[in-house]
């Protein structure tokens, strides 16, 4: 089976989490994309979604699907969506759309991340991926010699700007053992908006796409 395939298979199977009449949290990304279209698809009626990003909002409206606000909703029963890096444990690396931040504020209104991702994704230790943090820009460079100073390598993603109006470093070599307590540090740093990993709003299931089918993992 093709990567894409593996993710329309994943997106398909996030169905069985959204229950008729609800309000769903919805991610961002090719393998959301997937599923909004599965969903779409299926004529399963939801309350409405709440979105990560104004690329999955256009997705759903386009189909059919009403979108709320955030501040509409008082919590969520569960919020699907992809990640770039998952560990056993169900930490995520998030961000290589540059929806990190909405992604976790709406995460954070869930009960349960249902995190849906080809099996590539899984990982025994996080921070293969460049690692996406979410900067005001008069912070960049700080921000940059701080993750210098860590061994690592953090270069602003050029030509994009967030839909918080804000940028994108992307730090390579790192090797995150602690997600915890990494999340929690760098979220301290004057001028970071987020960072990518999701350890404390991290996934409660995730269903991983395999050739030999979905894999369940909690
Ligand atoms: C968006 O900012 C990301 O967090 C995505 O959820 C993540 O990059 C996974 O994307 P794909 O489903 O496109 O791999």
């Amino acid at each position: 089976m093709t990567q894409d395939e593996l993710k329309a298979l994943v997106g398909q199977a996030a169905l069985a989490y959204v229950e008729e009449g609800s309000i769903v949290g919805v991610g961002t990304g090719s393998t959301v994309d997937k599923f909004i279209d599965a969903l779409a698809a299926s004529g399963k009626k939801i309350a409405g979604a709440v979105s990560s990003s104004v690329r999955s909002t256009e997705r759903m409206k386009a189909l059919g699907i009403p979108v709320l606000e955030a501040s509409e909703v008082q919590g969520l029963k569960v919020y699907i969506d992809g990640a770039d890096e998952i560990d056993q444990q169900g930490h995520m690396v998030k961000g290589g759309g540059a929806a990190l931040t909405r992604e976790k504020i709406v995460a954070d209104l869930a009960e349960t991340f249902v995190c849906i991702a080809d099996e590539s994704k899984l990982v025994p230790t996080l921070g293969k991926f460049p690692l996406p943090v979410e900067v005001i820009p008069m912070a960049a460079a700080q921000i940059a010699r701080r993750f210098a100073a860590m061994g690592a390598d953090a270069q602003l993603r050029a030509g994009v700007v967030t839909d918080n109006s804000c940028h994108i470093l992307d730090v390579r070599g790192l090797s995150i053992s602690d997600p915890v307590a990494f999340e929690a540090d760098v979220n301290q740093w004057p001028g970071v908006v987020t960072v990518g990993v999701f350890a404390r709003n991290k996934a409660g299931v995730c269903l991983l796409g395999t050739s030999s089918g979905v894999k369940t993992l909690t």
